[in-house]
């Protein structure tokens, strides 16, 4: 991250999904320093929120990036920047379900937002990263982009394909000036998450950090430049089994299997019940 704060030329950070959760956390705490957020997300509410608070540093985009024109507009923004330093990818979706229980269209638009539209949106926004010496593009992956976890398997699979990219792309731009950087958060409480994979989570004893707790890991990232951070303990301990010995992994997860079950399908069924559209579309896909 770039050191000068309050300086004449405050650097300037693109933060995607900064109407909600991580995103947000990261864009607040970015202005905390003095810095300035082009803040990107669907909700205009939300955004203009974080506007009022920083009227001076945040300049609002509000788009939908799994649409052509969304991420175009994200792409000009950035390309408008005054001293790009950098983007922060968080914006992303999510769904609790056992893939026999999850629609074409759900699986479809989680792929959408988690994969293509970011893979795609990130192409577009490199002449921008390009344009100053060094620049960085930090993506928001998971846990779950290292260990495959039972009724997150869609999800799974979209945080996987993104800690390949992340991985590829560094390599890619190695001499480019563009420092692309990998975060995994663990469970976050965050509207990501509905009360019932809170409830899940409780009753498996698992640790769930506060947005403005990986905000932190990640400005500090930022600023070392680190390559790649799994958040948590015991989580990057699972994280390294699971790549050594994944039999292991396989055999602690059988164990909670029944458990998953019964919360996913409980979601599932309330998600059926309550509407018929594609559940990770939402806006506040809770
Ligand atoms: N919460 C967790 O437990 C957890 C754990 C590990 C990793 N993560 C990852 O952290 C990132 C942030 O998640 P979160 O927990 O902060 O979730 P969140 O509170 O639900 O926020 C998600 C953000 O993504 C934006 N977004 C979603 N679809 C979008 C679209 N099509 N176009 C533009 N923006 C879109 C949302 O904007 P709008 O609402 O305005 O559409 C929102 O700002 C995600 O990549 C997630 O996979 C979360």
């Amino acid at each position: 991250m770039s050191k000068p704060l309050h300086t004449k030329h405050p650097p300037t950070w693109l933060v995607t999904g900064a109407s909600g959760g991580i995103g947000q956390a990261i864009a607040e705490a970015v202005c905390a320093q003095g810095e300035r957020v082009i803040a990107v997300g669907r909700r205009a509410n939300a955004l203009n929120a974080l506007q009022t608070k920083y009227p001076q540093q945040v300049t609002l985009c509000v788009a939908d990036i799994a649409s052509a024109s969304g991420r175009a507009a994200v792409i000009t923004a950035a390309e408008g920047a005054e001293h790009l330093a950098g983007v922060v990818h968080a914006a992303g979706v999510n769904q609790f379900v056992r893939l026999a229980e999850q629609s074409d269209a759900d699986i479809a638009a989680l792929i959408e937002v988690n994969v293509i539209a970011t893979l795609q949106l990130v192409r577009g926004l490199l002449p921008a990263l390009q344009k100053p010496a060094h620049s960085q593009l930090l993506l928001i992956g998971s846990t779950f982009g290292s260990l495959g976890y039972a009724g997150y398997a869609s999800y799974s699979a979209s945080k996987f394909a993104l800690r390949g990219f992340a991985q590829a792309l560094r390599r890619e731009m190695a001499g480019c000036g563009v420092n692309v950087q990998y975060l995994a958060p663990r469970a976050t409480r965050t509207a990501m998450n509905p009360p019932a994979v809170n409830a899940f989570n409780q009753a498996l004893n698992v640790t769930m950090d506060s947005p403005e707790r990986v905000a932190q890991a990640a400005l500090k990232q930022l600023r070392s430049g680190q390559a790649r951070q799994q958040l948590g303990w015991p989580e990057k301990l699972f994280v390294l089994l699971n790549a050594v010995v994944p039999g292991l992994i396989d055999r602690a997860l059988r164990s909670q299997l029944s458990t998953i079950e019964s919360f996913a399908s409980g979601l599932a069924r309330t998600a059926q019940s309550s509407t018929s559209q594609p559940t990770t579309s939402q806006p506040n896909h809770s």
